[in-house]
């Protein structure tokens, strides 16, 4: 903030013009009393009567008329010169210092522990994730997702019964039912896993959209080798989710990369009781 607001000459312009109008409507003002109490009305009297109250054709006084066209000629000058659309603004200054502060903000906890990481989480989880998930998490009897088992084996079981859409990949929809019993049991821990282990065979079938190292080939489909990661939460909140149970807003450029990370450290607690 400048301190002293008496430098910008814009400001020094405006308190001129206030103190000239206070002056001008005090001296109008007494005149004008004073020919009430003296003057006794002349002219032409206009044909409308309203109950007795007339109106006379007196011209447009030439000082009112001066002031109205000088009104126009400095709102011109004003928008373009002196406070041109991309010169100052308090937006921007206000921006400016989100900014600077979010860079400090992610300089300090760059480096934060779980825990920290965690905390942090939950701070945003309440604010930004509980009115549609819940409190605990549980997506309130279905109105969200339920992310005490979402990025767990169990969430991957759930999305090979029902199907994924929404996420705007360029593969589009994922089916319901691709696998079950053992088999899809079998996937699940794997991808829970992020991949590690042994390949169960009936991978094959996930494979053939996700790839077979899970990347999501290119960008095709979501990197489900990331799935029950901060890093695949971050995805999401980025992409944002139109999908069998609802519409989850994006919220991109919403959170700062740490907070990101934060929320996904704490939502991946929700699925795993840590
Ligand atoms: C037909 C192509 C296709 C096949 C086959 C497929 N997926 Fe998907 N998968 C996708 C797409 C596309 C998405 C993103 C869908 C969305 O927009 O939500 C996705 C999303 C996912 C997600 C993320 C869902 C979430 O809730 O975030 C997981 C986990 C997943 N797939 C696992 C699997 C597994 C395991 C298999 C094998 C049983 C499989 N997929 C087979 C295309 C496929
Ligand atoms: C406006 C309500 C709303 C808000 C706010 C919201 N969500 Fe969601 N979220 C949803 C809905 C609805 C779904 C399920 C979308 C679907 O699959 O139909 C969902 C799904 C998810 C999923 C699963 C996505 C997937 O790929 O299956 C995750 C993870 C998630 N939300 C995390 C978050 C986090 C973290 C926040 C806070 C930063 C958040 N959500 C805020 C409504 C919301």
């Amino acid at each position: 903030m400048n301190s002293n607001i008496l430098q910008d000459n814009i400001n020094q312009l405006a308190l001129l013009a206030a103190a000239i109008i206070l002056l001008l409507t005090i001296y109008v003002a007494g005149k004008y009393i004073k020919q009430m109490k003296t003057d006794k009305s002349t002219g032409e009297l206009a044909d409308e009567n309203w109950d007795g109250i007339g109106e006379y054709k007196n011209e447009l006084p030439s000082g009112w008329a001066y002031t109205f066209l000088a009104t126009m000629v400095w709102g011109m000058w004003y928008f373009i010169a002196g406070y041109p659309v991309d010169g100052y603004s308090q937006i921007g200054e206000y921006n400016e210092e989100v900014q600077a502060y979010n860079k400090q903000f992610e300089s300090k906890w760059a480096n934060a522990d779980k825990e920290t990481l965690q905390a942090m989480g939950e701070g945003v989880y309440l604010v930004q994730c509980a009115p549609c998930h819940g409190i605990s998490g549980d997506g309130m009897g279905g109105k969200a997702a339920d992310l005490t088992v979402w990025g767990s084996a169990q969430g991957v079981l759930e999305t090979i019964k029902n199907g994924s859409k929404g996420l705007g990949f360029p593969m589009g929809e994922m089916p319901g039912g691709l696998l079950s019993g053992e088999d899809a049991k079998a996937v699940a821990e794997y991808v829970a896993n992020h991949m590690q282990g042994e390949k169960p065979a009936a991978f094959a079938t996930c494979a053939s959209c996700h790839g077979e190292d899970g990347k999501g080939m290119g960008g095709m489909a979501p990197d489900i080798s990331q799935y029950g990661t901060p890093a695949f939460v971050k995805m999401v909140l980025e992409h944002g989710k139109k999908g069998y149970i609802g519409t989850m807003v994006s919220f991109k450029g919403r959170l700062t990369p740490i907070q990101e990370k934060a929320v996904g450290t704490y939502i991946l607690s929700l699925s795993r009781g840590e």
